[in-house]
């Protein structure tokens, strides 16, 4: 088989490198790829944005198979411009994708099949919402409507910081028109757990239960980030809590999609919030997490092409799927200054050390300049290590880590401390 895969971040990386281990794939894409993605598929200069391109190079080249990667070509509809051209594609059309495209639409989704998530009102008037927000006690989650690269959802401590989020979202537009509607969130605690699945359309299964770190330093303080690592499977999870998530949440979902006509092939993952009073969910999204595919493919005992191909034939149930017993740990090495503006173009040393420590390096952000690797984005790798257990996982994933260096490359030091330390909770990010 042919197959293309969409995107160029780790993610995209994590699932080239899955992909390519398959028997039935005879050549791989990826479009546009990275340095890292390089090593195992052809990269094509090609955006994930451009469809019309992403088509023709599709039809022109006899793609079997198309893997989309980010949420913005899916929610765009770029499945359905291929699914209209009868090219095989994997991911979600422009309905099944508006669960993370519309954080409206996802929340009302929510509410009309009885799933559970954080009490909400929806604003599209600054005003309304100013007025609301001083009735109430902060703290408040405050989520743009739209997509805004995983900067939409501000948590308000204060009331001063609420008013300046309506601010930013809905007067001065820092997200487009992301920020037309805004909806502000009861604030929940507990500790956060994503559950990757993917999908035919009525049969499901279950990735490796994983939890990201997506504030840029060490105790989850400073900026939000795309996310700075991730491990998995989440021993915060017990297998009864997990079954309780199956039966509240997973199942009603899909079943709410297959009602609502929106059910296709795709992964939906669940952002869920495992709250006191019981499991709840936070987000989806329509796609593999970056960076839990980093940390979860890894444990996916499986051909991944075959069980994609699976999903798009509506044919999962006929599929083998198994994860392994092992624990991974990814630990994401950033530029200098991200999430704020960094450099680019920086020179990286020791991937290949890092590789001899036992660890996979996903490249995120990563470019070839003169035969060199050389930095090209806010998150530059992602650096993996499976092992029996997390504790070994981590270790190794960090020594991984200080094989490689770039100028100003930072880490956070504490992927997966709290889960060893027999505490999974953190701060809602
Ligand atoms: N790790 C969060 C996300 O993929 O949206």
């Amino acid at each position: 088989m042919k197959v293309l895969i969409i995107g160029g971040g780790g993610r995209e990386h994590a699932i080239a490198w899955k992909i390519s281990q398959s028997p039935l794939v005879s050549k791989l894409y990826a479009a546009p790829g990275n340095a890292g993605i390089a090593r195992v598929a052809e990269c094509v200069g090609l955006s994930a944005d451009d469809a019309v391109g992403l088509l023709a190079f599709a039809e022109e080249r006899g793609i079997d198979l198309t893997v989309v990667g980010p949420e913005t070509p899916l929610v765009a509809g770029i499945v359905d411009l291929f699914s209209a051209r009868g090219l095989g594609i994997f991911g979600f059309g422009r309905a099944g994708a508006r669960l993370e495209g519309s954080k409206v639409w996802a929340k009302e989704f929510m509410r009309r099949h009885g799933i559970p998530t954080a009490g909400f009102t929806v604003y599209d008037d600054a005003g309304a919402a100013l007025a609301s927000i001083e009735r109430a006690a902060p703290p408040f989650v405050m989520k743009a409507d739209g997509l805004a690269a995983g900067k939409g959802v501000i948590i308000a401590k204060t009331h001063e910081e609420a008013r300046e989020a309506v601010s930013l979202v809905m007067l001065k537009k820092e997200f487009g028109a992301a920020g037309n509607r805004l909806v502000v969130e009861e604030f929940l605690e507990g500790p956060e757990v994503s559950i990757l699945s993917v999908f035919d359309g009525s049969t499901y299964r279950l990735f490796a239960p994983s939890q990201d770190h997506k504030r840029a330093l060490d105790g989850d303080r400073g900026p939000n980030t795309g996310g700075m690592g991730a491990y998995a499977p989440v021993p915060a999870l017990s297998p009864d809590m997990l079954e309780r998530i199956r039966g509240a949440i997973i199942e009603p979902t899909f079943a709410g999609m297959r009602s609502d006509g929106i059910a296709g092939a795709g992964v939906l993952y669940f952002g869920l919030m495992l709250a006191a009073d019981g499991p709840k969910v936070l987000e989806y999204n329509c796609r593999f997490g970056d960076p839990e595919t980093q940390a979860v493919l890894p444990l996916f005992d499986g051909d991944l092409c075959e069980t994609i191909r699976a999903a798009t034939r509506g044919e999962l149930d006929r599929a083998a799927f198994a994860t392994s017993s092992l624990a991974a740990a990814c630990v994401v090495v950033a530029s200098g200054g991200y999430p704020g503006p960094y450099r680019a173009g920086l020179e990286i040393a020791g991937l290949d050390e890092a590789e001899r420590r036992g660890c996979v390096v996903f490249h995120a952000g990563t470019a070839f300049r003169d035969g060199a690797i050389v930095t090209s984005g806010g998150r530059v790798l992602g650096v993996t290590a499976v092992a029996p257990d997390l504790g070994a996982a981590i270790g190794q994933a960090y020594r991984g880590v200080e094989a490689i260096t770039f100028e100003g490359a930072f880490s956070r030091g504490d992927i997966g401390a709290r889960a060893l330390a027999g505490n999974g909770r953190k701060e809602k990010a």
